[in-house]
This record gives structure tokens, C-alpha cells and sequence, in this order.
């Protein structure tokens, strides 16, 4: 049984089920999530390998070969429609035209589930989904019930990376209007023990960790790299749980009262996933599956589903492919852009960018343009490149343009710093994703630097040429 099944036979069934890594119904064989590649505009969806299994990547793979690909719709398995979409703007707006969120990488989180490769959904900052007018998700004071499966390593402390019933107008429209699932370091509502990330409860102008706003230490940190986190509610009372997703059985951190202002709820039903009940944009964070129940679960029922999530086996997969790069070596970058093979990634001062480079150029631009590579600051599975002629500065992207800087050692400095090479899109060398925003790669435009996505606002992120500008033959330094 799966667990939308087992959420049925405890008598609170499935509402909305939303998983790119497998099916959450036993007997399930439909779409998990569309997605869109970057070539010709293309889409198509992607299955479980057999009923109840686990998503067909080889699909995803074989179709956004040599290109990029976005994640466009996660479908609802419960048949009752709630599949999830790009979010529109709100309150606040996302960075894609027209005030829309960004999509997410369709190959920014790579895992396996008993051995079989999948792929979840990566959520930058600006990236969201949502869905403002579904069918049979609780409103006003009902009970419901949720989970998600997430990444415990990725997070931050932006509002608000967030799973559950929001509004269905995009704004904040006051306290008790959401019921959603907050995982990261968000400490300007709530917080529990530690310094963090905790699993809490998004009721709307407020992260609950118990009973009150402010600090319960009963919820504690938690990183795991996957984690099940579970929120329910009913009239006058709630409870947050929670458990590391690959072994043991969930927790329960909070059981108990309402909040003062939050009883009786006031729910209206949307779904949003990655966001605040406002478009709130500014957190980050990796979703695996998650489901909406109608009714209260119960723990055993929630139990029961914990145990089959454990027997899912999530388990982590490379972020890397293409040419290997080797820790402690010294590179240059080539391009590979007919018309630029002559320059090299190079920097002037701060600015990032390409310089024609010969034998017989000076000894300080060929230091300009040798990179030594390093674990990734901000994940040890992927990349940091190091200044050869400053060092302690590191290529990082701040504003999507690359820049060469001090490390200041902070955990944003680090993961803007981290990137994860593999295979080069235009079939040469290799194209090197930042880890923090995997729809962006290493650019040259105008012989400038960025970390580009293919298509959206900026005008370096223009799709013509792309996959040549961010194809880079890499080999050993010039110094
Ligand atoms: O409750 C925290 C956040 O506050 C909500 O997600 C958002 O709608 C509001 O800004
Ligand atoms: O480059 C994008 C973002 O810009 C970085 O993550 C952040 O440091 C800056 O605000
Ligand atoms: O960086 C040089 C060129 O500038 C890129 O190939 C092109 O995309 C842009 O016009």
C-alpha cells in the first residue's frame, strides 16, 4: 500500500497527493509532473516505471538531453485535480514576467528511491507553485491532515518555504487563513530548541513551533538529509511531527491547543508549495512528495505512512556528471562558442569574465584565468573555484552576475560559491550549474560572466546561443 492508501483505510483519504519521485497510491499509474525543455519549448510527462513505483527518470533524462528542462506541473494523484502550477504573483511578486515565479529545475534534485534514480523539486528563492482553486481541501475550521518529504540539508531563513492550505487571492488576508507545512530557520514568528532548521506550522502571519508564538523548545532542530514533516488540525487543536525520512518512526513535537487569534481557523483551501500564503518568496528548500488529507490522521495512520516512507528508501544521488574535476587541481575554463574559443574565464578585479589568453600573454592574466578547484563550500558533492592570484576569493554569482570574493564564510556566501558541473549542454566539456539555482549555469555574455538560466527577465539570460555559452572545455590552469 502507498500512502494515500493507507491514509484512506485510516478514514482520512488523500485530498491532493503531489510527488515527482513516485506514485503514492499503489494502484497509481498517471502522470507525476510535466515537464518543459528549453530546445523547442517541447513538454511531456513522466510516469511511475510500474503501478505504484517509482518515476520513470530515464524519460525526463532522454527528453532534456542537450538542453535545460523545468518542472511545469506537478500533478494531484488523487484524482481530484489539485495539481500544482507556476504561482502567480500576490502580495509579492516573483521575478518572472508578469510577476510570476520562477519553475524549478527539473534536475536540481537528484535522488534515488530504492535504487532507482529520480529526480525532486528543487525550490530556489522565487520559485513557487500553487493552486488557487481546488477541490475538497479543507476551508473554514476543518480538519485536515499533511506531510511532506523534504531535504533537511537545504533551507534558509526567508519567508517562507511552506507545503499546505493557503489563500486562494495570493495576499495575506489575515491570522488562521493558512494551515502549511514551514521547514527552515525562519525565527521571525516562532522557533524551537537549537539554532535550527525546525519543522513548524505556517497559520498565517506566523511560523508556530506550539502552543504560542515565540520559542517551544519541544520542536527541535532537525536536518536529516530527508525528513517527513507533518502538520494537522481540527477545531481547537493542532500538532506538528516530524522524523528523519530514511529510518525511525515520527515524533510528535507539538499536540495540543490553538494559538490565541488562530481558533477557530479560517482556511480557504489553496495549495502552495514553496511559498508564503502571500507569494512570499525569498525561501528555498527541496520537496519530494507531500499529500493534503480530509479528516484528522491519526497517529497510527500517520505512523503506518511513516514506515512506508522509510521502505521508499530515499538515498542520495551524484549532482555531477560529464568530465570529473579533481580537488586541489588548478583549471582554465575554455569557451566554446564559435567566435570565442579563444578566451578563457578570467576576472578583472571583482567582475568575472572571458580574456583572450595565448602563451604569450603575462604571467597575471594567466593567473587571472586559472581557477583551483575546491569542495564545494556550500556542499562537499559539488564545486568551489578558487582565485589562483587572490586567494581566500572564490567565484560566486550576487545578483546572478559572477563576481570574485573574499569568502566571508557566511552559509549564503557558501552556497552562491557552490557549483555542480556535468555534462556540457552543447555536447563539449562541461556546464557548470550553481547549486543554489540549478536553472542557471556559467555564462559568458558579452563576454561577461553571469550565471545564466535559458530564457526569463535578464538580458543575459537569452535563450540564442545558450547552450554554447555555458559549455566550457575545461583542462589544467595556465598557472
Ligand atoms: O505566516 C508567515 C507568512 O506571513 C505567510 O506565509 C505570509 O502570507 C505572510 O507574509
Ligand atoms: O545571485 C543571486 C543572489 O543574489 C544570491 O544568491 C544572493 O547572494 C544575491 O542576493
Ligand atoms: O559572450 C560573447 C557573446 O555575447 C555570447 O556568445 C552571446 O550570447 C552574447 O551576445
Amino acid at each position: 500500500a502507498g500512502p494515500c492508501d493507507i491514509f484512506s483505510s485510516g478514514g482520512t483519504p488523500c485530498v491532493a497527493a503531489h510527488s515527482t519521485t513516485r506514485a503514492l497510491y499503489s494502484s497509481f499509474t498517471g502522470a507525476l509532473y510535466q515537464v518543459q525543455r528549453g530546445s523547442d519549448g517541447a513538454k511531456t510527462t513522466i510516469s511511475p516505471l510500474s503501478a505504484g513505483g517509482v518515476a520513470n527518470a530515464a524519460t525526463q533524462d532522454s527528453f532534456c538531453s542537450g538542453t535545460t528542462c523545468l518542472i511545469t506541473i506537478i500533478y494531484d494523484q488523487s484524482g481530484r485535480g489539485n495539481h500544482l502550477t507556476q504561482a502567480p504573483p500576490g502580495g509579492f511578486k516573483g521575478p518572472e514576467a508578469n510577476g510570476y515565479d520562477n519553475l524549478a529545475s527539473a534536475t536540481g534534485a537528484p535522488v534515488t528511491l530504492n535504487g532507482k534514480k529520480a529526480y525532486g523539486v528543487f525550490v530556489s528563492p522565487g520559485t513557487g507553485y500553487r493552486n488557487d482553486a481546488t477541490s475538497g481541501i479543507a476551508t473554514g475550521d476543518g480538519s485536515e491532515g499533511m506531510y511532506a518529504v523534504l531535504d533537511g540539508t537545504h533551507y534558509n531563513d526567508a519567508c517562507c518555504f511552506d507545503y499546505g492550505n493557503a489563500e486562494t487571492n495570493n495576499l495575506d488576508t489575515g491570522d488562521a487563513h493558512m494551515e502549511a507545512i514551514y521547514y527552515g530557520t525562519c525565527k521571525v514568528w516562532g522557533s524551537g530548541s537549537g539554532s535550527g532548521p525546525w519543522v513548524m506550522a505556517d497559520l498565517e502571519n506566523g511560523l508556530f513551533s506550539g502552543s504560542s508564538a515565540g520559542l517551544n523548545t519541544a520542536d527541535p532542530s532537525i536536518s536529516y538529509r530527508f525528513i517527513t514533516a507533518a502538520i494537522k488540525g481540527k477545531p481547537s487543536q493542532w500538532a506538528i511531527r516530524g522524523a528523519n525520512a530514511a529510518s525511525g518512526s515520527l515524533s510528535t513535537y507539538y499536540s495540543g491547543a490553538r494559538p490565541s487569534g488562530y481558533n477557530p481557523m479560517h482556511e480557504e483551501g489553496a495549495i502552495i508549495l514553496g511559498i508564503g500564503g502571500d507569494n512570499s518568496n525569498g525561501a528555498q528548500g527541496t520537496f519530494y512528495e507531500g499529500v493534503m488529507t480530509s479528516g484528522y490522521p491519526s497517529d497510527a495512520t500517520e505512523n503506518a505512512v511513516q514506515a512506508d516512507i522509510v521502505a521508499a528508501k530515499y538515498a542520495t544521488a551524484s549532482l555531477t556528471s560529464g568530465p570529473a574535476l579533481t580537488v586541489g587541481s588548478s583549471i582554465k575554463l575554455q569557451a566554446t562558442t564559435p567566435g570565442y574559443t579563444t578566451r578563457y574565464l578570467a576576472h578583472t578585479g571583482a567582475t568575472v569574465n572571458t580574456q583572450i589568453i595565448t602563451s604569450s600573454s603575462s604571467t597575471t592574466l594567466k593567473q587571472q584565468a586559472s581557477w583551483k578547484v575546491r569542495a564545494g563550500l556550500g556542499n562537499s558533492a559539488c564545486f568551489s573555484f578558487e582565485s589562483t592570484d587572490t586567494a581566500g576569493s572564490y567565484i560566486r554569482h550576487y545578483q546572478f552576475a559572477l563576481q570574485v570574493a573574499a569568502s566571508d564564510g557566511s552559509k549564503q556566501f557558501k552556497e552562491d560559491a557552490t557549483f555542480c558541473p556535468q555534462a556540457g549542454l552543447n555536447g563539449q566539456g562541461n556546464s557548470i550549474r550553481a547549486w543554489g539555482y540549478p536553472t542557471r549555469y556559467f555564462r559568458h555574455y558579452s563576454n561577461v560572466g553571469y550565471a545564466a538560466s535559458n530564457g526569463g527577465v535578464q538580458t543575459f539570460d537569452a535563450t540564442s546561443s545558450f547552450n554554447d555559452d555555458v559549455s566550457w572545455l575545461i583542462s589544467t590552469g595556465f598557472a
